[in-house]
C-alpha cells in the first residue's frame, strides 16, 4: 500500500534550488551530528564505487496503445475514470528504464539484503531520510545491503512542476545511484507494475542478491532484526513473509482508493497476501513470481495482485509477528506508540513521517537505550 502524497509547493526553480541546496546543508549538519556506530553494527563499506548509473538499455521503449474494446466492457461508462484508465492500458506490461543502475549488485561479495523501495518522485524528502536510515549501504556483520527506489514519473502535473520533479529524479541518480524510473505515470492503480518491473530487472542485472525486502517509503525498518531473521533462512527456498492478508475482500465502494469493480475481479476475497506496506522474500520466490506475474493480468491493488501471483505459483505466504505495516498501538491507547523499547523488537513498522524516521534510528541506536 503506497499513500501518495501531494503537498503543494512554489513552482519557481530558484526556490527548489534554494531548498535542495538548504536540504543538503541540513542533512550534511545531522550526518555530522551522528553517533558512531556500535561495535556490532560493523563499518560502512565502500557500496558507492563507481555505480555507472546511467539510462537504461534494458527494455527500449515500445509504445503501448489503449485497448478500445475495453469501452464493451458492462456498464464501463458507469466506471470511475481511473478504473476505465486502468482497463485500457492493463495489458501494457512493459515500460522503458529511464534511470537503471545496472552495477548495483556488483562486488565480491554480492548482495545479501536488498531494499526495495517504492517511492514517487515528489517524496523527495522521505528517500533522503531512508538513505541516512534504515537504507544505509553498507555491510552487516559481513552481510551486504542494498538499497533501490522504485519510482514511475510523476502523474498529472503541470508542465513546469513535471519538469523539476524530472530535474529532482536526475540528480538523486546521479548522486545516490539508487534509483530506478521507468516510463509508467507513478498512479496508485499502477503499483503492480512497480513490482512487475522489479522482478524483471531481478534477474536481469541482480540474480544473485539473496533476499529483499519491498516496503513502502514511509515505513520504519529495522534492519539488523530483519538480517538477523533472514541470516536463518536460506535464499533457495521459498519465503514471502509479512503482515498476513487472509479473507481479504474487494472494497466495492468507487469512491475508496481501494475499490475494484466486479468487472475486474468478481470474487469474494483475494487470495492470501502480506500487506504491500513491506514484506520479505527469498531468490527462490522473486523468480517463482517473476515467472508466475507473465501469466498474471495486472490488478489495481499491488499487494493483493503478489498474492494472486504466488497463488499460481503454487506458493503460499507466511505472517511474522514483527511485521506491523499497521503501526504498533499498544492496549489502551489511541495513539501509536513512539517507544523505542518496543521497536527494538520488531522488524518493519508503517507508517513515520521523515523526521520520526530519523529520530526512532537515534533512539535505538543510542547506547544508553535501556529496557527493562
Ligand atoms: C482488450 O480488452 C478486451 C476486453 O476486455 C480483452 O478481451 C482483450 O484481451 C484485450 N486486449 C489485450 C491486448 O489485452
Ligand atoms: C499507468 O501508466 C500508463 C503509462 O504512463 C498510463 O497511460 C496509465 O494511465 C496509468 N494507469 C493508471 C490507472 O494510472
Amino acid at each position: 500500500m503506497a499513500f501518495p502524497c501531494h503537498r503543494s509547493m512554489n513552482p519557481r526553480p530558484k526556490t527548489l534550488v534554494f531548498l535542495l541546496v538548504g536540504l543538503s546543508f541540513f542533512t550534511l549538519h545531522l550526518w555530522f551530528l551522528q553517533a558512531p556506530m556500535s561495535q556490532e553494527e560493523g563499518v560502512r563499506d565502500l557500496a558507492v564505487d563507481a555505480l555507472a548509473v546511467q539510462p537504461s538499455a534494458l527494455n527500449p521503449g515500445v509504445l503501448c496503445v489503449a485497448n478500445a474494446s475495453v469501452n464493451a466492457t458492462p456498464d464501463f461508462q458507469q466506471l470511475p475514470a481511473r478504473i476505465q484508465d486502468f482497463l485500457r492500458y492493463r495489458h501494457c506490461r512493459q515500460f522503458q528504464l529511464l534511470w537503471d543502475v545496472p552495477n548495483k549488485c556488483a562486488g565480491r561479495r554480492g548482495v545479501f539484503l536488498l531494499l526495495a523501495v517504492k517511492s514517487s518522485p515528489e517524496n523527495y524528502e522521505r528517500r533522503e531520510l531512508i538513505r541516512r536510515t534504515w537504507g544505509q549501504e553498507r555491510s552487516y556483520r559481513g552481510l551486504p545491503v542494498r538499497r533501490l527506489f522504485l519510482l514511475g514519473t510523476p502523474a498529472s502535473e503541470p508542465r513546469e512542476r513535471w519538469e523539476q520533479l524530472d530535474e529532482l529524479v536526475s540528480l538523486e541518480a546521479r548522486e545516490h545511484g539508487d534509483v530506478l524510473q521507468w516510463a509508467f505515470a507513478d498512479t496508485f492503480l499502477n503499483l503492480s507494475l512497480k513490482h512487475v518491473h522489479l522482478l524483471e530487472w531481478l534477474a536481469a542485472r541482480c540474480p544473485q542478491a539473496r533476499f529483499l525486502l519491498s516496503g513502502d517509503d514511509d515505513v520504519f525498518v529495522h534492519t539488523a532484526n530483519v538480517l538477523r531473521f533472514l541470516e536463518a533462512q536460506h535464499p533457495g527456498r521459498h519465503l514471502f513473509t509479512g503482515q498476513l492478508m487472509d479473507g481479504s475482500v474487494p472494497i466495492r465502494d468507487s469512491w475508496s482508493k481501494y475499490f475494484v469493480p466486479p468487472q475486474i475481479f468478481p470474487g469474494q476475497a483475494y487470495p492470501v497476501y502480506c500487506s504491500g506496506g513491506g514484506f520479505l522474500l527469498s531468490s527462490y520466490t522473486a523468480q517463482a513470481l517473476r515467472r508466475a506475474s507473465r501469466h498474471t493480468p495486472l490488478f489495481p491493488i499491488d499487494d493483493a495482485y503478489m498474492g494472486m501471483c504466488l497463488q499460481r505459483a503454487g506458493l503460499a505466504p507466511s505472517g511474522h509477528d514483527g511485521i506491523r505495516p499497521f503501526g504498533v498501538q499498544l492496549p489502551g491507547t489511541h495513539r501509536p506508540s513512539f517507544d523505542p523499547c518496543i521497536y527494538r523488537e520488531l522488524l518493519l513498522v508503517h507508517r513515520f513521517a521523515p523526521y520520526e524516521m530519523l529520530l526512532m534510528w537515534k533512539a535505538l541506536h543510542n547506547p544508553k537505550l535501556s529496557c527493562s
